[in-house]
């Protein structure tokens, strides 16, 4: 059994598609373990993206992070990880297979409607910055 962080961005919220995403991932067999609406400060959208810091797109990555509600999630699961970023798709919606999130309703990049950790440390690193443990249920 894993788990997974996972995030519906600003834009997804903005386009109602938080159903459609929890839809998909439930239906995959992922049980969910933690969700809120929140809108990320500043400083916990830079604790999330650290790794990007520097890169070209970060600052733009951070204002939009913040830019609205976001939808974060804990999901549990055999290969949760794999299985998240397999149902997200690839990162560039141009490069994003049909069926998969990414593929189905994202247009650029820098708007792709879902987040999903990209490995188990990474999870983990991500559901501390933006969970307390009282907030995961089992
Ligand atoms: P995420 O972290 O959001 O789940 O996305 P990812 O793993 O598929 O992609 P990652 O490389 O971690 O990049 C994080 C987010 O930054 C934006 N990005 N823009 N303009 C660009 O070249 C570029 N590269 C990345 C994307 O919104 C990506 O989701
Ligand atoms: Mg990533």
């Amino acid at each position: 059994m894993e788990r997974t962080f996972t995030m519906v961005k600003p834009d997804g919220v903005r386009k109602g598609l938080t159903g459609e995403v929890i839809r998909r991932y439930e239906k995959a067999g992922l049980k969910l373990i933690g969700l809120k609406m929140v809108r990320l400060s500043e400083e916990k959208a830079g604790e999330l993206y650290f790794i990007h810091k520097g890169k070209p797109f970060y600052n733009e990555l951070v204002e939009f992070i913040i830019s609205g509600p976001v939808i974060p999630m804990v999901l549990e699961g055999d290969n949760a990880v794999s299985q998240v970023r397999d149902i997200m798709g690839a990162t560039d919606p141009k490069e994003a297979a049909p069926g998969t999130i990414r593929g189905d309703f994202a247009e650029e990049i820098s708007e792709n409607v879902v987040h999903g950790a990209d490995s188990v440390e990474s999870a983990n690193r991500e559901i501390q910055v933006i969970f307390s443990q009282d907030e995961l249920v089992g």
